[in-house]
């Protein structure tokens, strides 16, 4: 039996992951910011064409950064999508701000840029770009609504490694790029992120608020004669042992993305033919965007759909899943933040959109994936 069941998630591993974290061990050197976490900052420095990348423990502490550096303060406004992860707020609600949700955009399920600028107060300080599935929000006009009124940007690019907008890194675009390499994303290390900082003045304060609050690292570099606090920080960085394991991925990020990215091409393919008879609709890539293949899902006509879906898909031992729970209408959204609009899409979208398994090695099960759905939805009353 056990050999049937498919899960939503399975982690790929390398194969290499283990003799990296061995020679970790033999150099001595556990903490962080050792050998491997500069192969990664280089790789992530000369993938993206980012001013500086920094390893962290997370999309989330990356995030929790990027607010600091912002220097994000108590009654600030941020500018964010309600469809999406807890983080996306959380990292600014530390900080005392409010995060402003705004609707997405029915195609892409990003946030909708043509709703920002109603949604700018004086209080408003910055713009949380969440490139949803790994395809990219609509940029020139959300970097060209932050210029007119003086805002950050960040990208909380937790999906979005590898992906581009005409031809830039995700995450490279705004003032700052949040990446996750938890291990439901594509390139992975159990629990793992990296903050990009793409204008130089944050460079030197992103080192002192990732140590701590501390000017160690200029001190290792003999910039300093003594090392001690100089701001507020706190230890957002991984040890060597999870940096080892995530050089292993990084090395192998292009051919992991060209499987993905078949995986991704063979269920479009296999669901063209409900999309033309109006059962589902598929997830739409516009023409700027080069995406990762991080997520396949499908949007049906009603919840009811969804959950029947889900179970027929569970009864057959495969895992489907739903998400977000949008932040506006969960208790701490209410609490901390506000909405602006009535944000119809998010409501509607996150009722209707599926999940389906997407990793390396489940290519076997795709066409009876394709088909049970078929299946399932063609029986359903039009
Ligand atoms: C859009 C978004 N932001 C942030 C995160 C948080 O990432 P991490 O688990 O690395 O903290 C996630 C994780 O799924 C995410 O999807």
């Amino acid at each position: 039996m056990t050999e049937h069941i498919t899960p939503f998630n399975k982690p790929y591993m390398t194969g290499r992951e283990l003799w990296y974290i061995a020679q970790a061990y033999n150099h001595g050197h556990l903490s962080g910011d050792g050998l491997f976490t500069k192969h990664c900052h280089a790789w992530l420095e000369q993938h993206t064409g980012a001013h500086k990348a920094l390893l962290t423990h997370s999309c989330t502490a990356a995030l929790e950064m990027a607010a600091i550096l912002a220097d994000i303060q108590a009654g600030d406004e941020i500018i964010m999508p309600s469809y999406t992860f807890v983080s996306t707020a959380n990292a600014f609600v530390l900080r005392g701000a409010v995060p402003v949700f705004v609707d997405i955009r029915p195609d892409t399920l990003n946030i909708d840029e043509t709703l920002i600028e109603a949604a700018i107060t004086p209080r408003t300080r910055a713009i949380v770009a969440v490139h949803y599935a790994g395809v990219a929000c609509e940029m020139a006009a959300i970097m060209a609504i932050a210029q007119r009124h003086q805002l950050l940007v960040i990208e909380d690019a937790a999906q979005a490694v590898m992906s581009r907008y005409r031809g830039q890194a995700l995450g490279t675009i705004g003032d700052f790029g949040a990446y996750s390499f938890h291990e439901t994303k594509n390139i992975i290390c159990g629990e793992g992120g990296a903050l990009l900082i793409n204008r130089p003045r944050f460079g030197e304060r992103a080192e002192i608020v990732r140590e701590k609050g501390t000017n160690r690292g200029q001190f290792f570099r003999g910039q300093v004669d003594k090392y001690t606090w100089v701001d507020i920080g706190s230890s957002y960085l991984p040890g060597e042992v999870t940096a080892a394991f995530l050089w292993a991925q990084m090395e192998e990020a292009e051919p992991i993305t060209r499987q993905r990215l078949a995986i991704w091409a063979q269920y479009h393919q296999g669901f063209a033919e409900l999309e033309h008879s109006g059962k589902i609709r598929r997830p739409v890539v516009p023409q700027d965007c080069e995406h990762n293949a991080h997520m396949y899902y499908l949007l049906l006509d009603s919840l009811e759909t969804r959950s029947g879906l889900i179970a027929h898909l569970k009864a057959q031992g495969i895992g489907a899943v739903f998400h977000y729970v949008p932040l506006h209408t969960s208790p701490a959204g209410q609490q901390f933040g506000r909405a602006h609009g009535e944000l119809t899409h998010t409501l509607d979208l996150a009722d209707r959109l599926l999940r389906l398994p997407l990793w390396i090695g489940v290519e076997d099960r795709i066409e009876e994936i394709i088909a049970l759905v078929q299946h399932y939805l063609e029986r359903q009353p039009a």
